[in-house]
């Protein structure tokens, strides 16, 4: 029982539907999911935890494991490294991105050090995870980090969007080769995730609002086209939860953000969407 007492202050975990976990590690980072099938159970995105979301996951489910990630951030994947004796899955971007950390790790280590000597699996477009009665269907889309992939439960209907869509704000990047992309193309990927995932009940994103309505998917459809109709957003572009003195990309990050002359924060109906004045219409991206 002590040891339950230590995880309840390390973790804090609830079922937003039934076999359906949301973990948030002490102090908060992105959040990890945890489904559970009748065979075997998929973590999406073990996160930046401090303490063992590999333990804490296995005071849950004693389930054979699988883990998924949406992109490589480190904020999403630095945990990755305590689940290598299961397969981890990530898109072909993400496991380039991954195994630079893998080959470097000096570079990425920070306060708490991270193991990244694992092979991540690369997997694409419509690469299903059967858990057991319960398919987790795989959706690439990434704006926000080159190769994103939204996951979408068939089961409950309920959408992973990773840092690509959530309800603080949605800040699009760009490749990990440097290219920003368009809001053109963001428009683009929501409607193609919205035909493929068909029916959203809810979305499941990893750092604010989760889990929230499947209509905020619209929200950000319907934002994109305003700002492509011409209506530009506001020049103030930190949300209460980011580019604060506290947020987690560091002071550099924030200045350079900050002072982009181009950076834009359009809201509407509750979606806030970053973007650049010069990367609005599709180009060579
Ligand atoms: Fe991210």
């Amino acid at each position: 029982m002590a040891v339950d007492l230590i995880h309840e202050k390390e973790f804090v975990s609830r079922l937003i539907r039934p076999d359906t976990w949301i973990i948030a590690g002490h102090p908060v980072s992105a959040v990890t999911y945890l489904l559970i099938g009748g065979c075997t159970a998929l973590v999406i995105d073990p996160g930046e935890h401090v303490h063992s979301i590999h333990d804490y996951v296995r005071t849950i489910t004693g389930l054979p494991l699988i883990v998924a990630n949406t992109h490589a951030h480190g904020d999403h994947t630095a945990c990755n490294g305590q689940f290598k004796k299961y397969p981890i899955y990530a898109s072909a971007s993400a496991v380039e991105e991954l195994g630079r950390k893998r080959v470097d790790p000096d570079r990425y280590t920070t306060e708490v050090r991270y193991d990244y000597d694992y092979q991540a699996v690369p997997i694409g477009d419509g690469h299903v995870f059967d858990l057991g009665g319960r398919r987790v269907r795989a959706i690439a889309a990434g704006c926000h980090s080159e190769g994103s992939l939204f996951y979408y439960d068939e089961k409950y209907k309920l959408l992973f969007t990773g840092d690509e869509l959530e309800c603080g704000q949605v800040l699009i990047q760009g490749t990990i080769h440097g290219v920003r992309h368009s809001v053109e193309r963001y428009r683009d990927n929501l409607l193609k995730v919205k035909q493929m995932a068909g029916e959203v009940d809810m979305i499941c994103p990893e750092h604010n609002g989760s889990p929230a309505d499947g209509s905020v998917l619209d929200a950000y459809i319907e934002n994109c086209e305003r700002i492509m109709s011409g209506q530009e957003g506001s020049k103030k572009i930190g949300s209460a939860t980011y580019l604060g003195p506290d947020d987690p990309r560091g002071p550099e990050r924030v200045k350079e953000l900050l002072s982009d002359p181009f950076s834009r924060r359009s809201e509407w109906k509750g979606s806030a969407l970053v973007y650049s004045t010069n990367c609005i219409f599709l180009r060579d991206e």
